[in-house]
């Protein structure tokens, strides 16, 4: 039999790509170079399968049945960039790789909310800017992180790693908004209290960490309205997808003082960021970092090909979504 074709649209861990190698006919991506619209379409035709990431549009247009693709494996947790109907409808079966990025991922909202709260990015603009000149008692003065109230949107995997941090790390109060029903039990370990709708939670927390999946239904989940209805000391932290958040909103938001700070590792149109939060010191940005260490993009990287091959030894992939 012969092996099956695959395309890994980036470069991924060199374990993980010699994994591969031995397993299937396989075309790397060693330059790291985005593949086209057009080359993921020609893809479509000839490869059984592709492994793509965030970057690439996976649109009906690649999707369309009667290609030689098979099987998409996605590189990473969120899946907003797959068109999943297209795939449904074209008998295309996908997965995904939860799990192995929620600590990395709850790790990285964290230092987000740590920077904004304690100025952090501000204090090290300014002394690498030498305009430190010594220790003064009202510099650069933060808000308290512990024992504050967090709210949380989407309590899924790395919202509950989310939680378990501020909570038993922080000491923080946590509040939950999820569209399902989240068990008693759940909650009680993280001291949580699951609220009944987004906008009741909104004027009562110190942060509201968005830890829900990007996508059509959560598009500008938090708008304008939204933005309104929170306090003006309080901070949002984005470490899901751009689209959650109308950026333009947002840094209006900012600007006029109705926020007092933000910290974004995911963006609309990435990799641009609305120009305005470039030179807001109450911002801290990062590139979309969220997964970003060795252990986790090897550990991505192994269970998109645990998915692979599951499907191509006829078994159900662990982690198909659609
Ligand atoms: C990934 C992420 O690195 O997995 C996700 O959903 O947001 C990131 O941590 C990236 O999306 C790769 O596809």
């Amino acid at each position: 039999m012969p092996k099956p074709k695959v395309l890994v649209t980036r470069a991924w861990p060199e374990a993980v790509e010699a994994r591969l190698k031995a397993s299937y006919e396989v075309t790397l991506t060693p330059g790291d170079v985005i593949h086209s619209a057009a080359d993921l379409r020609a893809a479509a035709g000839e490869y059984d399968a592709i492994l793509p990431t965030v970057t690439d549009r996976i649109g009906a247009e690649v999707l369309a049945p009667g290609g030689r693709l098979k099987f998409i494996g996605n590189y990473g947790v969120g899946y907003s960039h797959i068109d999943t109907g297209a795939a449904k409808a074209a008998g295309i079966v996908v997965s995904n790789t939860p799990d192995v990025l929620s600590d990395c991922t709850a790790d990285i909202a964290m230092t987000l909310l740590l920077m904004v709260a304690r100025r952090a990015g501000e204090g090290e603009r300014f002394l690498r800017a030498g305009l430190w000149d010594g220790w003064r008692p009202g510099q650069l003065i933060g808000r308290k992180v512990s024992g504050a109230t967090i709210g949380i949107v989407g309590f899924g995997r790395i919202g509950q790693a989310m939680a378990q941090r501020a909570h038993h790390g922080f000491g923080m109060k946590v509040q939950v908004q999820n569209r399902s029903p989240i068990a008693s039990e759940v909650l009680a370990a993280y001291g949580a209290r699951q609220v009944a709708s987004l906008d009741e939670m909104l004027s009562e927390v110190d942060f509201l960490s968005l830890h829900c999946p990007g996508g059509a239904a959560n598009r500008h989940l938090i708008d304008a309205r939204r933005l309104s209805l929170m306090r003006p000391d309080a901070f949002l932290i984005n470490t899901a997808r751009g689209e959650v958040v109308d950026e333009t909103a947002l840094a209006e938001a900012l600007a006029a003082g109705r926020l007092a700070g933000a910290g974004l590792d995911v963006y609309e149109e990435e990799p641009k960021v609305t120009e305005a939060l470039l030179t807001m010191e109450n911002v801290a940005l990062l590139p979309h970092l969220g997964s970003a260490t060795r252990e986790t993009r090897d550990a991505m990287g192994n269970r998109a090909v645990d998915n692979l091959d599951a499907f191509f030894a006829g078994r159900e992939p662990p982690d198909r979504v659609a």
